[in-house]
């Protein structure tokens, strides 16, 4: 959103910079004084959580991959000596492990939030699109980062993974060997995982600043889901927001640091604590958490090559999802029937989660071929009717308008000690 620059550099120096390279200009428009909804409420402070989790992220994992060593006769017990021996090893091992189930914690509320307040309609579908960038990007950098300590469970999430890819006819053998670098997951395997798990994240935080320039661009959307209007719908982003969003971080290191100092392996997998080996197969070979939605919608399907088909789908679907919702209204709140197919969705895809950590079999597999279904139907069936068919409930002309009161609205009525309304005062 277009707005007058207020910054004035203090000093010689600063005006010397920023007659030349305006960076600091650049910050400060786009996070001092940067005008945003007065609305936000907390789902909002999510994306300040990411960039947050994203840093630790990269600055843990560097600090690693200075003791690890991606080797398949090292790497497990490299993690182990990072874990024992290295000054605070288990401390950032520990960060590094639970931290991507932290990240992966705030990206479905982020989700979910962009899903229920409309954030990926117009003019906001290239932000979304960036976001689902994002988010397949996160999740290769999980899954190639999860092989790394070369444990039982690195290894056949590895295998099954690399194996998904073998069902695609005719060229499919050939992209797996080409994955794996030779004709199993062996030690070219891990190298090149360990050498895509440090690119990756710096991929992602480019696209994170075409994500945050692209927000930039027609501003934040806001729980109304309406523009705003002027002055009064605004206010700055510091101290408002960095004072909320500071808050809300402190609230989400509460319970990062509860996992990671009392829970460090409860969001793991025991398996992986056994050195990985080829000529044994674990009973029941699961996905972190974060993946057992996609994993349940793979196994709900009897086909392989049409399961693989359907779980990257549920994917790909929602880089479309700007144009297959066709209601005009953005927010859930005056959306009474698409409320109710929301929850709807959040638990199916929760139930999913839950079929996903399960041997296919008996219920699970009827509740995530039921979830499949409902998931797929969602996008495809339910967003592009309900815009036809709901009735939205009467929106405001502005943020402020139902907040401030206006000067000729007639007094407010005070009930009185019987609780009917006073009468209204003669004119
Ligand atoms: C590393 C991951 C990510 C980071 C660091 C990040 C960062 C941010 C930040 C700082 C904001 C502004 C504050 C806020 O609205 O919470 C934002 C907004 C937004 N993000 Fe993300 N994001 C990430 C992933 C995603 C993903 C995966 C999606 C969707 C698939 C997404 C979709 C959106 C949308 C639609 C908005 C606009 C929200 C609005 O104004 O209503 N983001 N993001």
């Amino acid at each position: 959103m277009d707005h007058q620059s207020k910054y004035e550099p203090t000093n010689g120096f600063t005006r010397w910079i920023d007659s030349r390279l305006p960076v600091v200009r650049m910050a400060h428009d786009s996070f001092i004084d940067y005008p945003t909804p007065v609305n936000l409420n907390y789902w909002w402070t999510f994306g300040g959580i990411l960039t947050f989790c994203l840093v630790i992220m990269i600055v843990t994992g560097i600090v690693l991959a200075m003791h690890y060593t991606p080797h398949v006769d090292h790497a497990f017990d490299s993690v182990q000596h990072i874990r024992r021996d290295v000054q605070f090893g288990w401390l950032i091992q520990y960060v590094h492990a639970n931290g991507a189930s932290m990240f992966f914690l705030a990206v479905y509320i982020h989700m979910f939030r962009g899903l229920y307040y409309g954030s990926y309609k117009e003019p906001r579908e290239l932000l979304w699109i960036l976001g689902v960038v994002i988010f397949v990007l996160m999740m290769a950098a999980a899954f190639l980062g999860y092989v790394l300590p070369w444990g039982q469970m690195s290894f056949w999430a590895a295998t099954v993974i690399t194996n998904l890819f073998a069902a695609i006819p005719w060229v499919g053998e050939g992209i797996r060997t080409w994955l794996w670098g030779g004709f199993s997951v062996d030690n070219a395997t891990l190298n090149r995982f360990f050498s895509l798990h440090y690119l990756v994240p710096f991929v992602i935080f480019a696209v994170v600043a075409l994500h945050i320039w692209a927000l930039h661009v027609p501003g934040n959307n806001n729980p109304k889901g309406i523009d705003p209007k002027g002055n009064q719908d605004m206010v700055p982003f510091h101290p408002y927001y960095t004072a909320k969003d500071g808050f809300a971080l402190g609230l989400f290191l509460l319970l990062f640091a509860t996992f990671v100092f009392y829970l460090p392996d409860a969001l793991g997998h025991a398996d992986n604590y056994i050195k990985a080996d080829p000529l044994v197969t674990p009973e029941h070979i699961v996905p972190e958490w974060y993946f057992l939605p996609h994993y349940a919608i793979l196994r709900a399907v009897p086909d392989k090559l049409m399961g693989v088909i359907a779980m990257f789908a549920a994917i790909a679907i929602l880089f479309v999802l700007p144009w297959l919702d066709s209601s005009k209204v953005r927010s859930g709140r005056y959306r009474p029937l698409f409320q109710q197919f929301f929850i709807l969705f959040v638990v199916a895809c929760v139930a999913l989660g839950w079929a996903g950590g399960q041997p296919a079999e008996g219920a699970a597999l009827l509740v995530s071929r039921v979830g499949t279904i409902y998931y797929f139907a969602f996008f495809l069936i339910i967003l592009p009717l309900l815009g036809v068919f709901e009735t939205p409930r009467e929106m405001p002309n502005s943020i402020a308008e139902p907040v401030l009161k206006k000067p000729d609205s007639p007094p407010e009525l005070e009930p009185d000690s019987t609780g009917k309304p006073a009468p209204v005062p003669a004119e």
